[in-house]
């Protein structure tokens, strides 16, 4: 049965009246995809918010992540990031902290959808833009990926994908067994975030994609400062579709809200929160 994975990514969310960085309301921003998220919800099976999802951790960004996020019509799943906190996600986003998750401190899960599994992996490292799957996470999942031979999609914050641009392509730990266990099957996709950019990559053999950010576009730049910069871009989204055939055929996509395209913008006084 084909099924429709919705995901959005990198809100970066802001305090009502702060921006981010300076230059992004993303605040507003949080508030003005909620009509476009309502009509989608209709559509999809599933919608997952992969992360970066307040700027620092703020509870009040939160907050207004979770009035968009409530009354859709598909189930949310929420994961965290490098400038999210788990602790605060859980007190303020706990119907979306999806309920098979593999461990009492992290946010992992995996959800079976009939058609397909979909498998969230919690790859925040606190205090840290860089992310990790540590070798119990990877031990579960390739547990999961062995017992179960249907389509499955799996889903993060941080990317074992290489951009081409110096500033975004950073270390993550547990790639090299990360990528041996997604590459056991071609029916196992891997999408991800964190990079503010629509990208495909076949990496090991595995296909990676990257969504685009809901608020922030990450500048195309391979220079040596590539990926430290932003333009106020149009909300992006990607849009995960799992055939009759079993095989999975990924959609990028702009949500119709105008922006202004101003920038380039540095990402100035950058913050990983630590936990509480
Ligand atoms: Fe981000
Ligand atoms: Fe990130």
């Amino acid at each position: 049965m084909p099924l429709s994975i919705l995901q959005i990514s990198d809100l970066h969310a802001e305090p009502k009246g702060v921006l981010a960085y300076g230059a992004a309301d993303t605040a507003s921003r949080t508030k003005e995809i909620r009509p476009w998220l309502r009509s989608m919800s209709e559509k999809v099976d599933l919608i997952v918010v992969t992360g970066d999802i307040a700027c620092d951790g703020n509870p009040e960004a939160y907050e207004i992540v979770r009035r968009t996020l409530e009354g859709l019509a598909a189930p949310v799943a929420v994961l965290p990031g490098n400038h999210d906190r788990r602790s605060t996600m859980r007190r303020l986003l706990g119907p979306f902290i999806a309920p098979h998750t593999w461990s009492e401190e992290r946010l992992d899960f995996d959800m079976d959808l009939g058609g397909a599994r979909v498998f969230g992996l919690d790859t925040l490292v606190p205090g840290s833009h860089t992310g990790a799957l540590p070798a119990e996470t990877l031990a579960r999942l390739e547990r999961e990926i062995d017992r179960d031979p249907r389509p499955a999609l799996i889903l993060m914050h941080h990317t074992p994908a290489h951009s081409g641009m110096p500033k975004m392509d950073e270390p993550f730990g547990g790639r090299e067994a990360f990528l041996r266990i997604a590459a056991k099957r071609p029916n196992i996709r891997v999408a991800t975030g964190h990079m503010h950019r629509a990208i495909a990559s076949v990496t090991h053999g595995v296909l990676i994609t990257t969504a685009p950010s809901v608020a922030l576009g990450i500048e195309l730049d391979f220079g040596e400062e590539g990926g430290d910069a932003f333009r106020l871009a149009p909300p992006g989204y990607a849009l995960h579709r799992l055939l009759d055939s079993g095989e999975w055929a990924t959609h990028f996509g702009a949500m119709p809200i105008p922006d202004t395209f101003a920038g380039p913008y540095r990402f100035k006084g950058v913050v990983n929160p630590h936990e509480d």
